[in-house]
């Protein structure tokens, strides 16, 4: 947990690399060297998770996320920063209401957690754009470079957001501790622009370490030296990669942190924490990709095989890419990540496996600094076995695996185990896909552990006495060694636990089942207790932060925050069920979530008592749905003449003019086209070019006659450029034009978001988006066009909000939603149908209740659905073309009385509306009144 106190340092020169002076009062210092990052001289394993603030558009949820995160033994937080979440426009900047990034790092700083802030300027992340707002698209300069145009609008946004994050660093007291540059920068580099955002972040006061994330191995540019190297050159590493229909299939990727920098820490920038769901598996098969048995194996591994002591896991909480954030070639709306927090805010079985080993890499210290040391070498080679050591305590670190990490055999041997206290022959498993790291010669508080081959969940002081938790899995055999000067007394409270003493060695031995309790007194060291318990019985502890020092508590499904106030803990903690709780804190009193529980005194010397479980959530029944048609090409207003004959994308159209939808300020969801010529009477076919991205699609009508739809083109990749994108041929009916009469063409494209700019070219993220060619063939008549679409901002939700669906312009997504709704028909036409509802929630006080929006029935392939909760778009159902039917709405867009509005978009003739569709209950727990 990060240091609160106030410590003043004030430092000569900035000059030492190794170095942030802290230079106001209430900052800290931070240093570093090879092994780790320091504040106020004391070594920190940086544990942290990654955020979207941007994904969630609800800034009390903020809080909830990171409280979870905190109570996952985390202790601190990636923030990416969105630069086109905040600027609709060149020069147009909004941090406020859900963009209120000063408001997210005080959240975190109450929090305890410190910051790694990471504000691009692009970012990937498989949002729009990788983050570039889409009218960089219209700049001639290339992106990601020291080009002049984008110079200057990067300039503009860095010199917004970084006086914020200086303000909340370290160094002034805040949790900002490093701040990272650019993303994944290895291809089509410029060594000066790398050096500028330097500069630019440093002119700002910006003084804590800079660092970089770098994708590939190679003679890729990784920063860690020459111009524009950083401080700490991080790396990436995803290394079960995103085919998540095959969680079992784990590759070959190595997964350990190369270290790039010999006078920095190692860094594991982005280490992979869920995965995106490529081929549309569901995330849930992404989270059993990424489960326990991956984390406990790669993680483990990593620590110990690479020495890293700064961790970035992406993703901590993935959230939504509500509005028109996604990317369209990797994502759909949900960005859940098969993280550990569901982007419905639920706690999985990957969280209990980052508290039990972020409890371990935060409790204990000798971790931050270690070196690589002989292994204790096993006597089956069928285990593999590397070790580190604390040069100065002697701490050893083991790793225990497989030697491949696929294996899944059950194989038990022992060590031979020269620790600091002596050479000891220790029993192991590794059954199936496991890893654990074991540890000799550790000052457990007030204890000396000799060696276990349980692992260390953590340890607090309470009372003048140690109580640790140790674990291992249900059924496997568990031994741990402790030194005494003479023989100490041994009660074993629970369980079954047989205790030798020899030789100033106290062994007890045991099988991790349940929760064995031993209490160990005497023998001139504070009393111990010892918790042993499985995987899942250790990890329903938690460990919070007190003004009177760490606490621990078991049971409920989640402890945020506790005090000690006098004889009491004041805990706030959420249940899922009726269960109890147990404290271990030096109180006698207990009260959670307000109210006083009934506790007793355990022989444990904790407190016990028990919790109700929450109350049932009743939501109601979406009714009395209302309709509104959109005219194809309707309203008057907002048409601009398409008129353009050259454009800032390198990929240049198919005809012209210019149709595309960036270069007339249209950049997000459906745009509008109408074009008008003189018919001829010959016309036989309209040929349409669009490109939309992945998912996307376009709709035609001529003289107000439908005459279908298309997919869109994607051409994600920028060579070789596909001549004929998103083609689509639709006859001319016959008799529809008459010769010299004006003939109307309208075409609907859907933009289903902006390329990333991974591969820094400039070139996929300036891939247009809108009509790329149009002829009418058997008329050689021009075609004057105009085009309409999204407004450049929504107000409070900001410029990813809404498209150019007429609907969108007027409001009707709003509350209230004007008039003109009628009773829905039967049969919708093709194109955009409007549908509204209300509803009131009448949710249980005290409780933390996630709420969705469940699409049942056969998914459709004629028709997609915009979802507008209360103004918000909360996303695309897009039936049969994504895996996604549930969506989440978080509360902050949910309020009592809501307004659900649902524009359709139909290919087809769309028979019953837009299908069944109901609320969901995703997550229901009693939090008590001061969540
Ligand atoms: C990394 C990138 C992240 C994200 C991730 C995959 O390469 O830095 O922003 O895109 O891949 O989810």
């Amino acid at each position: 947990m990060r240091a609160l106190g106030v410590v003043v340092v004030l430092l000569a020169s900035l000059l030492s690399p190794a170095a942030s002076p802290a230079t106001a009062s209430g900052g800290h210092e931070v240093t570093y060297d090879r092994h780790s990052l320091s504040v106020d001289g004391e070594r920190v394993v940086l544990w942290s998770g990654e955020f979207h603030y941007f994904r969630l558009p609800s800034p009390r949820l903020w809080r909830d996320v990171l409280e979870k995160i905190r109570a996952a033994g985390f202790n601190g937080v990636s923030l990416y920063f969105h630069w086109g979440y905040h600027s609709p426009a060149p020069g147009s900047y909004d941090f406020t209401g859900v963009r209120d990034v000063d408001r997210l790092l005080r959240i975190a700083d109450e929090l305890g957690l410190y910051v790694v802030a990471r504000p691009g300027p692009y970012i990937n992340a498989e949002t729009s754009g990788g983050g570039f707002p889409a009218w960089l698209k219209d700049l001639d300069g290339r992106a990601r470079s020291s080009d002049p145009d984008y110079t200057a609008a990067y300039r503009d946004w860095l010199g917004r957001l970084n006086p914020i994050i200086a303000r909340h660093q370290v160094t002034r007291g805040g949790p900002v501790i490093a701040y990272n540059v650019e993303n994944e920068y290895a291809v089509n580099v410029d060594t000066a622009y790398m050096q500028d955002l330097q500069d630019q972040a440093r002119a700002a006061g910006i003084d804590v370490p800079i660092v970089h994330n770098n994708c590939c191995d190679g003679d890729l540019a990784n920063w860690s030296s020459g111009p524009g190297a950083v401080q700490i050159p991080g790396v990436d590493d995803y290394p079960v990669g995103f085919d998540c229909r095959a969680p079992d299939a784990w590759g070959q990727g190595a997964g350990v942190t190369r270290r790039l920098r010999d006078d920095g820490p190692v860094y594991a920038a982005e280490y992979q924490a869920g995965a995106i769901d490529l081929h549309d598996a569901g995330y849930d098969a992404c989270r059993d990709l990424t489960g326990p048995d991956f984390m406990k194996v790669f993680y483990k591994s990593n620590v110990i095989e690479s020495g890293a002591t700064m961790f970035g896991y992406y993703m901590a909480y993935g959230g939504t890419s509500w509005g028109w954030l996604p990317q369209p070639n990797d994502v759909y709306t949900s960005y859940d990540y098969g993280a550990a927090i569901t982007e419905s805010r639920q706690l999985t079985p990957k969280y209990d496996e980052f508290k039990r080993q972020g409890y371990f890499t935060t409790t204990v210290a000798p971790l931050a600094k270690t070196d690589p040391a002989p292994a204790p070498v096993p006597a089956d080679p069928a285990v593999f076995t590397r070790a580190r050591s604390n040069p100065d305590t002697g701490t050893q670190f083991v790793l225990v695996r497989h030697p491949d990490r696929r294996t899944t055999a059950d194989v038990a041997t022992e060590l031979d185990w020269s620790t600091p206290d002596g050479r000891y022959r220790v029993p192991v498993r590794v059954n199936g896909r496991d890893a654990k790291v074991l540890v000799a010669g550790y000052d457990l508080g007030g204890q000396r552990l000799v060696w276990s081959n349980s692992e260390i969940l953590t340890h607090v002081e309470v009372s003048g006495r140690d109580v640790a938790v140790l674990y291992g899995r249900d059924g496997e055999q568990g031994s741990t060694v402790l030194r005494y000067a003479s023989e100490p007394t041994v009660r074993v409270l629970d369980g079954a636990v047989r205790a030798s003493y020899s030789g100033g060695d106290l062994r007890l031995d045991y099988t991790h089942s349940g929760l064995a309790r031993v209490l160990v007194s005497g023998a001139g060291r504070p009393p111990l207790l010892l918790l042993l318990g499985t995987d899942e019985t250790a990890a329903r502890f938690w460990r919070l932060d007190t003004g009177r020092g760490p606490v621990l508590v078991r049971g409920t499904s989640l402890a945020r925050s506790a005090a000690v106030v006098g004889d009491r803990l004041v805990l706030r903690a959420d249940t899922d069920r009726a269960d109890e709780v147990e404290v271990f804190a030096p109180v006698g009193r207990l009260s959670v979530g307000g109210r006083t529980v009934h506790v007793r005194r355990t022989a444990s010397g904790s407190l016990l008592g028990s919790l109700p479980g929450p109350e049932p959530v009743r939501l109601p029944e979406l009714t009395d749905w209302r309709h509104r048609a959109e005219p194809p090409g309707a309203g008057g207003s907002g048409w601009v003449t398409a008129d353009r004959t050259t454009t800032a994308s390198p990929i240049k159209p198919k005809t012209l003019p210019v149709l595309y939808s960036d270069d007339y300020g249209f950049h997000q969801g459906n745009t509008w086209y109408r074009g008008r010529f003189t018919a001829t009477g010959t016309e036989r076919v309209v040929s349409v070019n669009a490109i939309t991205g992945r998912r996307g699609q376009y709709l035609v009508w001529l003289n107000g006659r439908y005459l279908g739809s298309a997919a869109g083109g994607t051409e994600s990749d920028a060579e070789p450029v596909n001549p004929d994108p998103g083609r689509g041929d639709f006859a001319v009916p016959e008799g529809l034009l008459t010769a010299g009469r004006q003939a109307t063409l309208t075409v609907l494209v859907g933009n289903m978001g902006h390329n990333d700019d991974w591969t820094a070219d400039d070139v996929r993220h300036k891939q247009p988006r809108g009509l790329f060619g149009v002829v009418v063939q058997g008329s050689g008549a021009p075609i004057s066009w105009e085009v309409r679409g999204s407004r450049p901002n929504d107000g409070e939700r900001g410029p990813m909000n809404t498209g150019g669906l007429l609907g969108e312009r007027e409001g009707w997504h709003l509350p209230g939603g004007g008039r003109g709704w009628s009773a829905p028909p039967a049969v919708a036409e093709p194109g955009v149908s409007w549908y509204r509802t209300e509803f009131r929630l009448d949710l249980p006080r005290g409780h933390d209740v996630s709420v969705g929006l469940r699409f049942e029935g056969e998914p459709p392939r004629d028709h997609r659905v915009l979802i507008f909760v209360n103004g918000w778009n909360m996303g695309q159902y897009l039936g049969g073309l994504s895996p996604q039917r549930d969506f989440v709405l978080p509360e902050g867009v949910l309020a009592e009385h809501n307004t659900l509005t649902f524009a359709v978009i139909a290919t087809e003739q769309l028979r019953g509306g837009p299908g069944p569709v109901r609320l969901v209950t995703l997550g229901n727990h009693r939090t008590g009144a001061d969540r």
